[in-house]
């Protein structure tokens, strides 16, 4: 099976998706995570998935925790990388070794609402319509072409948090379904 690492800061539910979706392309052999203490880890660990933690913060510049970074998938022989929450830009030294070869997802409709906070910004904006994309990533916050989008009402007596289950909900099942299709057109 062709192998990918999930990239992932947060609580993992994503990561959890994808480690449950049935019938999945590819073996997620890494869980790499850049928030010591991220409930993520235990996740990981609990599905026997092996992960890699470490700090920013603990190296000079972002190509040197870059390269710590690519040093582990390469070693994991690692074909995809998925990011699931992963609040961090990726820079030349992962994009130019894994070209192609990085998606994202994101809770809206892009390019509406890119970065932090997507659906707060969304529900702020009093819009009627947001949702979920997945793309490849380039250099950019929340930019690179678009592979597959969903819709999701913002209903009048949602509150940020029904807002955020419904979004959760549609890219849990997105995500493993565009995963699929993606590694599955690169062969
Ligand atoms: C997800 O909603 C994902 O789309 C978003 O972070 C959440 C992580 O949740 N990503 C971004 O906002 C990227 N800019 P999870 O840790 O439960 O998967």
């Amino acid at each position: 099976k062709i192998k990918a690492a999930v990239f992932a800061s947060g609580t993992g539910s994503n990561f959890e998706a994808i480690m449950k979706a049935e019938n999945v392309a590819c073996e997620i052999a890494l869980l790499v995570c850049d928030k010591p203490g991220a409930k993520v880890i235990e996740k990981a660990e609990r599905l026997g998935v092996q992960t890699f933690v470490l700090n920013p913060k603990n190296y000079p510049s972002k190509a040197e925790y870059e390269s710590e970074v690519l040093r582990a998938v390469r070693k994991h022989e690692v074909e995809w990388i998925f990011l699931a929450g992963y609040m961090r830009l990726i820079g030349p030294t992962l994009l130019e070794a894994y070209e192609g070869k990085i998606l994202n997802i994101h809770p809206s409709l892009l390019p509406a609402f890119p970065g932090k906070d997507a659906i707060g910004q969304a529900f702020q904006a009093g819009v009627k319509v947001t949702g979920v994309t997945v793309h490849f990533v380039d250099e950019g916050m929340d930019t690179g072409p678009v592979i597959a989008q969903e819709q999701v009402p913002i209903l009048p007596e949602d509150t940020e948090e029904t807002l955020k289950n419904r979004i959760q909900q549609v890219e849990h099942v997105l995500y493993p379904r565009v995963i699929n299709q993606v590694v599955a057109d690169s062969r």
